[in-house]
């Protein structure tokens, strides 16, 4: 098979977390008898500073043309620090995800049992944990307008919207995700307060019905955010709007034991996109020492997307194997443990595939 990935790697250890998930897909091509063409292109700070603009029109036209995208991360420290900063880098992953019409991140929790004593939580409450956040992405504060701050500086105000068109297709995504798994929807919302999440609930109550093998649940996301903590085996897909998905999906890394190993899959309308959930992780770039699994398994996510199980089985088996042997980085090394590095790692993974 034939496909066209775009490789928008990004910041900070972006390029070398990415290196790695290609050096993975170079290794499936290799055994499976595919070719992968790899279509680099800039987003985030490294394309503001070569073109001013995080998103460039290029690099949309790249994406748009690919088959998938694999995506690292972005973020500068120099652009956090400075309040008068007209463009940020985030504005390009926004812009990204907006003109590709990316409303859905799914983000699977995936525990592996040899990691299980390197969360901070108890073995005996994080063991058998299994679920998936489908997290809306291109709706609610984020994008609402108006968005701002009053003439004099004092007051600033952020809308959020969603649109019955946007809260069903993101419904309907989870409920035929929960129907594939073990058939159980927890809508997370704040629907005691909050407009837009009655709406989320009143949608819900009316699809429900197409799906007599789901059982539904609501939640108030104040008690989600305990829930899932103290007891993550309860959920199987978990469904919420843009920024509580965004808040419950970095506190569920926690369970997995590293932010370093979850990858996340972005679907939409057009091109779909793959990428680990954690960010550029400045301090870490260029040593050669952040965790690539969370981008390996991102590179999973997208041999399956495009309909190559096998392929992504395999990642996925010498991935586990490598976690179970303990090469791995030296944010889930055992303590006394050698650390390997990234590209040891990556290395140790495709040549397992
Ligand atoms: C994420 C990130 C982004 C978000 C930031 C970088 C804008 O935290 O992908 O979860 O808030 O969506
Ligand atoms: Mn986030």
């Amino acid at each position: 098979m034939e496909k066209n990935i775009a490789v928008l790697a990004g910041d900070g250890i972006g390029p070398e977390i990415v290196a790695e998930a290609v050096k993975v897909l170079d290794a499936v091509a290799n055994k499976y008898g595919h070719r992968f063409d790899y279509r680099p292109a800039p987003v985030g700070a490294c394309a503001i500073d070569a073109t001013g603009d995080p998103y460039p029109a290029e690099t949309h036209r790249v994406c748009q043309e690919a088959d998938a995208v694999l995506f690292g991360a972005i973020g500068d420290p120099k652009y956090d620090n400075d309040p008068a900063a007209k463009v940020r880098p985030e504005q390009g992953l926004l812009r990204m995800r907006k003109s590709l019409g990316l409303f859905a991140n799914i983000r699977p929790l995936v525990m592996f049992d040899s990691l299980a004593d390197r969360s901070p939580l108890k073995t005996e409450i994080v063991k058998g944990a299994d679920f998936v956040c489908v997290r809306e992405l291109t709706g609610g504060m984020y994008f609402g307008r108006p968005q701002g701050r009053s003439e004099d500086g004092n007051t600033a105000y952020d809308t959020c919207v969603y649109t019955r068109e946007e809260v069903e297709r993101i419904l309907h995504l989870a409920f035929g995700l929960a129907r594939g798994r073990r058939k159980h929807l927890t809508v997370v919302d704040k629907a005691n307060v909050i407009a837009t999440s009655r709406l989320w609930r009143q949608i819900a109550k009316e699809i429900e019905p197409q799906y007599p093998d789901v059982e539904l649940e609501f939640m108030f996301v104040d008690n989600a955010a305990m829930q899932l903590i103290q007891r993550p085996t309860h959920f199987d897909v978990i469904v919420t709007e843009n920024l509580f998905g965004d808040i419950l999906t970095d506190e569920s890394s926690v369970i997995s034991g590293s932010l370093g190993m979850l990858p996340s899959a972005s679907v939409g309308t057009e091109t779909a996109l793959f990428e680990p959930i954690h960010g550029s992780y400045p301090q870490a770039a260029g040593k050669n020492i952040a965790n690539p699994m969370a981008t390996i398994l991102s590179a999973a996510m997208l041999l399956e997307h495009l309909g190559l199980n096998e392929e992504g089985a395999a990642v996925r088996r010498a991935v586990d194997k490598a976690v179970t042997e303990g090469i791995v980085t030296e944010d889930i090394a055992r303590t006394g443990a050698r650390a390997y590095s990234t590209s040891e790692v990556g290395d140790f993974v495709a040549a397992n595939v």
